[in-house]
């Protein structure tokens, strides 16, 4: 899909379709639309089109403007309309018009500053993606959008220009975490995942290393082998660099301090539970248990492009958890890399176990800050729902400047409690601790199980069990695989101020 910005006076446009948007209140509507016959106020009587959000109306042979449609799209309450809802608007109108004959689209922004042109265009990205590689028919062919312009007040402006280009890189990295996530398991297992990490990281300049069973063995990653023993699919250990440096080797942007952001996604290729095994009804989406290493990925290759001024580090962990006859145990005990003996009480609970090693391989490695991004538990989504990623942290400051890239990244996050109480959840006979607690309050044990591998480096727990894959397509995007933290991730790089 082609993206610009169009000067040209929007009557001028001819393409399939112009869109503008249009909010409930339906107070200043754009002028385009008082030259239409009456329409607008036709539609609204008959209640074809009220504002509300991602409702779509279209109008054949507009008149006074050259494109071929006049489409307008709800725009729901103006007071409380942001970039958030920006971004929603170009995906649903991507999806709303591309299964209609509509190959080109302008879209008209009044409000149209950095932050708003870079939202309309990652929308109008992920719009444009389906989960559809494996359909011989595939649904891009024919019915998709080529050209997506921009058509705002003060036209190509260098901010403008920036801004549409950091929001096709952020949309970009976002439909790559989404292509991995979307691939099933027989096709990418721990060695595809690596070798997808190293051509990322070859294409964007970025060093990357990937530890084999042998390295993880010396090293004395026990927690993650341990999960990693059941399937005939060898795990790996994969780290991908990113330093900002020029070319004539300073630093660009403000400077990091001392500061070392590290980035670790779950990487588990395909859960069958191990021994504890899953009920087979909703197994198949077991695929997305990587969803966290994807988003890590895509992360790493916007980070790549913008830039930042902090180094960031990706930590990936990537196994397949299985069963075959030299499978891991319930009631098996493993000795972590940071030396902790974990009694194994539920093979399913295995994301933590190899988080756990990547938390401390990170801070042996020079974190100082840590965010990891993982589909752990199922509870997450009896807490929040769909809407909103669970984050955990040691650290109320850290916690504070995640959630403010969060926001301004348009992705929803919600803290949940870690108080020590939560921690006597975690107790056993045997080791030092069990890989689960009791019956209540699952995303949060698991969140302390991480915990006693982050300390006491500042860290951020983002729980996307029930945010990475979406049952039901919505408007703006497909079902599938959301690509949710990618761009959280992106933003706190960008945004980093120095804590030191
Ligand atoms: N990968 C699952 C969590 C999950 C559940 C992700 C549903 C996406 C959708 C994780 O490894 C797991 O199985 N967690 C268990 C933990 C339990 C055994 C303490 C769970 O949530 O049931
Ligand atoms: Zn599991
Ligand atoms: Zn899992």
């Amino acid at each position: 899909m082609q993206i610009k910005i169009e000067s040209a006076p929007v009557e001028e446009l001819s393409l399939d379709a112009l869109a503008v948007i249009c909010f409930e209140s339906n107070e200043d509507p754009p002028h385009l639309l008082a030259r239409q016959n009456g329409w607008l106020d036709e539609i609204l009587t008959s209640g074809e089109f009220s504002g509300k959000l991602y409702e779509i109306a279209i109008l054949h042979r507009p008149q006074g403007i050259a494109a071929k449609r006049l489409v307008i799209i709800g725009g729901g309450k103006r007071a409380t309309f942001s970039s958030m809802e920006a971004r929603r608007v170009a995906g649903s109108l991507v999806r709303g018009l591309k299964t209609k004959g509509v190959h080109s689209v302008a879209l008209l922004l009044r409000q149209a500053d950095g932050p708003f042109i870079s939202a309309v265009v990652e929308g109008a990205i992920l719009g444009d993606w389906e989960a559809d590689k494996y359909k011989s028919d595939p649904k891009k062919n024919d019915k998709r959008i080529d050209t997506f312009a921009l058509s705002v007040d003060g036209g190509m402006t260098p901010e403008a220009q920036l801004a549409l280009e950091q929001g096709r890189v952020i949309g970009e990295a976002q439909n790559l975490t989404r292509d991995l996530v979307n691939e099933p398991s027989n096709k990418l297992v721990p060695a595809d995942l690596a070798a997808a990490a190293r051509s990322m990281a070859s294409s964007y300049d970025l060093a990357c290393e990937v530890l084999d069973t042998e390295a993880m063995g010396k090293l004395g990653m026990g927690a993650l082998l341990g999960v990693a023993q059941g399937s005939s699919n060898e795990p790996f250990f994969i780290v991908i660099r990113y330093q900002p440096a020029d070319r004539s080797g300073k630093q660009l942007g403000k400077p990091a301090g001392s500061d070392h952001l590290a980035l670790i996604g779950k990487g588990v290729t395909f859960d069958t539970g191990g021994l504890s095994i899953k009920p087979s009804e909703g197994m198949e989406r077991m695929k997305y248990d990587m969803a966290g290493a994807a988003a890590v990925i895509g992360a790493m290759r916007a980070i790549a492009q913008l830039k930042p001024a902090i180094p960031v580090t990706a930590y990936i962990p990537t196994v397949e958890n299985m069963i075959n006859g030299n499978a891991q145990r319930p009631g098996d005990i493993v000795t972590a890399l940071s030396g902790k003996t974990i009694e194994v009480l539920n093979t399913d609970a295995e994301g933590r176990l190899i988080l756990a090693d990547a938390l401390t391989y990170a801070n042996r490695n020079g974190a100082t800050h840590i965010v990891d991004a993982a589909t752990l538990t199922g509870a997450i989504g009896v807490a929040l729902g769909h809407h909103n990623m669970g984050a955990f942290t040691n650290n109320e400051t850290f916690l504070a400047k995640f959630m403010a890239a969060a926001r301004s990244a348009g992705e929803k996050a919600w803290q949940l409690p870690m108080d020590e109480e939560y921690k006597d959840y975690l107790k056993s006979a045997f080791a030092d601790l069990p890989n689960i607690g009791g019956r209540y309050g699952g995303s949060i044990t698991a969140a302390w199980f991480l915990r006693e591998f982050a300390d006491p480096t500042p860290w951020v727990h983002l729980d996307i069990a029930s945010t990475a894959w979406l049952d039901e397509g919505k408007a703006w995007l497909s079902k599938g695989p959301s690509g949710v933290a990618m761009r959280s991730f992106v933003q706190l790089a960008i945004d980093w101020t120095s804590s030191s």
